[in-house]
């Protein structure tokens, strides 16, 4: 297999000759944010919006952009150039590599900027009809989960959680409302109404998550965006995920009892629908 074609500092190189030094922030304190693009046949989906929240995530960790919007579009447009098909593109950038270790903001620093592209894992077909089982746990993250940040040791150890007992995801619960997953945004339906946690500090505001209430609204969903407590994701007819991967998909197992009917319900496959019809208009944007 030939070596992926990485962008690290401006400059594309294959990807086992990224060398980082050990002193970069980014290693030493994981201070750094970044961002992951699916690409459709070359399409972004949604890149824009992806480098802007790429700029507000840098901005609350008081970090300068090395690039304007138009300017990491072009940088990644050359970088699928070496890879074609379906894609995410992984985009990181750290404080750069100071003298010594200290906590304190060093000043006049290059951030490290570092892109990679590795083949888009879409949800199956399996995965699409029959939903995904999911656990619960207490959210025990920081109470800055807005910024897009590279210190994901507790979305890592909330992760695990699931994985430990074979599971998607992890539906985390901060003082009996519901937050977000692991490494998802989680919508819950009761009644035929669509309820989205709010935009707050406490979650990542996905960027499928704002095209999912964009594509409710056009298809006449209804969608509410409130807290959602413990009880209403317990009882919900239905509980979705979302992310750039993961796109939109059911949980139909939760702490292993049945969410509603015990199969994805009829909200999800409409908003499933909408999201593959979305993508279908965004692929084959880009000329080859
Ligand atoms: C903690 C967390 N929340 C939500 C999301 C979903 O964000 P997006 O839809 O932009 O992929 C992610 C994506 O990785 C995430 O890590």
């Amino acid at each position: 297999m030939t070596t992926p074609i990485a962008h690290f500092n401006g400059q594309l190189m294959p990807l086992d000759q990224v060398f980082i030094s050990p002193l970069d922030r980014g290693f030493i304190f994981g201070d750094g944010v970044y961002e992951v693009i699916p690409v459709y046949e070359g399409a972004m989906l949604r890149g824009r919006e992806h480098f802007e929240r790429l700029q507000r995530s840098m901005d609350e960790i008081r970090l300068d952009n090395p690039h304007t919007v138009d300017e990491w579009m072009g940088l990644v447009d050359k970088l699928l150039k070496h890879h074609p098909g379906n894609q995410s593109v992984y985009i990181q950038v750290t404080r750069g590599v100071p003298p010594k270790r200290d906590h304190v903001l060093p000043k006049g620093l290059r951030p490290t900027v570092f892109m990679m592209c590795y083949p888009l894992a879409s949800p199956s077909k399996e995965q699409v009809e029959s939903g995904v089982a999911c656990i619960t746990a207490r959210d025990f993250r920081w109470e800055k989960c807005h910024i897009k940040s590279t210190s994901l040791l507790g979305n890592v150890l909330a992760r695990q959680l699931s994985a430990d007992v074979g599971a998607t995801e992890t539906i985390m619960l901060r003082d009996g409302f519901l937050t977000e997953a692991a490494a998802s945004n989680v919508f819950v339906v009761k009644d035929s109404v669509v309820l989205a946690p709010p935009r707050d500090n406490l979650i990542l505001l996905g960027i499928t998550y704002d095209l999912l209430v964009q594509l409710a609204a056009e298809g006449a969903v209804r969608l509410e965006v409130r807290p959602v407590a413990e009880a209403e994701v317990r009882g919900a007819d239905e509980v979705w995920l979302t992310s750039s991967t993961k796109e939109v998909l059911a949980v139909t197992t939760l702490d292993g009892k049945p969410v509603g009917s015990g199969k994805p319900g009829p909200l999800f496959r409409r908003m499933h629908a909408l999201f593959q019809e979305h993508k279908a208009r965004i692929r084959g944007t880009v000329a080859a």
